[in-house]
């Protein structure tokens, strides 16, 4: 195992065709709070509903019972006026020269579009589209969002509640996801960036890439998995973006 940011930085400068892994950490510094940190939502996840567990927010067969919490929290979300990090920024311009093919993000924050990146799997889901739970008809966030704003559940017109397309714990990934296994070899090196990798299917599917090809994770703290990875840093993403972007931009 590696430590050793230079090194790290220069895989990827080796490297042409990175896959990137990104969770909640690559966004606190754009002002979006992580699931499982000190200031964690899991932590504060009272303030939107009585709920059993703090997942439960998430929980499909809990929203069937009581969706209101995951729409209390949805509006503080479509409230937020974030912008990217210097991190996402950094992602947009490896793509950009031809490094990045692919970035899967467990966000649905939208930031690593807003930064520019074209090629990016939101394999959670996305706030974009969103579907009745009982006619299955499609809505677009400008149609269901306002009743969200209003402090109202949005219905269809046939009664159902209307479900963003986020993917709630006991729902599937999109399938575009799970392509990913038949689409390995044209990597050369996978890049976790702010992810406890607690949540599979997303942790597990990208860390069976490890014993493939070369692996870095950037994360404030250690993981489970650290162990399988080549280049383990314990930074902040941001700092770690200064140094890399500056570092790469030299020698290019
Ligand atoms: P977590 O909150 O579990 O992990 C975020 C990680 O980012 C933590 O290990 C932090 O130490 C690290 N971190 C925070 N800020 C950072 C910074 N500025 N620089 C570097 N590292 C930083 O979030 P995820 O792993 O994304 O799923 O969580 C995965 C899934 O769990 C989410 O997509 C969501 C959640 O339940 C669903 O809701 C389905």
């Amino acid at each position: 195992m590696v430590n050793n940011i230079e090194n790290a930085i220069d895989a990827i400068r080796k490297a042409q065709n990175i896959l990137v892994l990104t969770g909640a950490g690559i966004s606190t510094n754009s002002g979006i709070p992580d699931f499982r940190g000190e200031k964690g939502l899991y932590n504060i996840v009272k303030k939107y509903g009585n709920l059993p567990y703090p997942e439960a927010i998430f929980d499909i067969e809990y929203f069937r019972i009581n969706p209101k919490p995951f729409f209390n929290l949805s509006k503080d979300l479509f409230y937020s006026d974030s912008h990217p990090s210097i991190c996402h920024d950094f992602l947009a311009w490896l793509e950009e020269k031809g490094k990045i093919k692919l970035i899967v993000t467990q966000n649905i924050d939208m930031l690593h579009t807003i930064a520019g990146s074209k090629n990016v799997l939101e394999c959670h889901g996305t706030y974009t589209t969103a579907h009745c739970q009982k006619c299955g008809r499609k809505y677009s966030s400008e149609e269901y969002s306002p009743a969200i704003m209003e402090n109202k559940i949005p219905r269809c017109s046939c009664g159902g509640i209307i479900k963003p397309d986020v993917v709630f714990f006991g729902e599937n990934l999109p399938d575009s996801f799970y392509n990913l296994y038949y689409d390995r070899p044209k990597f050369d090196l996978v890049i976790v960036m702010g992810s406890s990798l607690t949540v599979n299917p997303a942790a597990s599917v990208v860390m069976s890439f490890t014993d493939k090809i070369p692996s870095m994770i950037i994360n404030l703290e250690a993981t489970h998995y650290d162990n399988q990875i080549d280049y383990v840093i314990h930074k902040d993403l941001d700092e770690f973006a200064k140094i890399a972007w500056k570092n790469l931009k030299e020698t290019e």
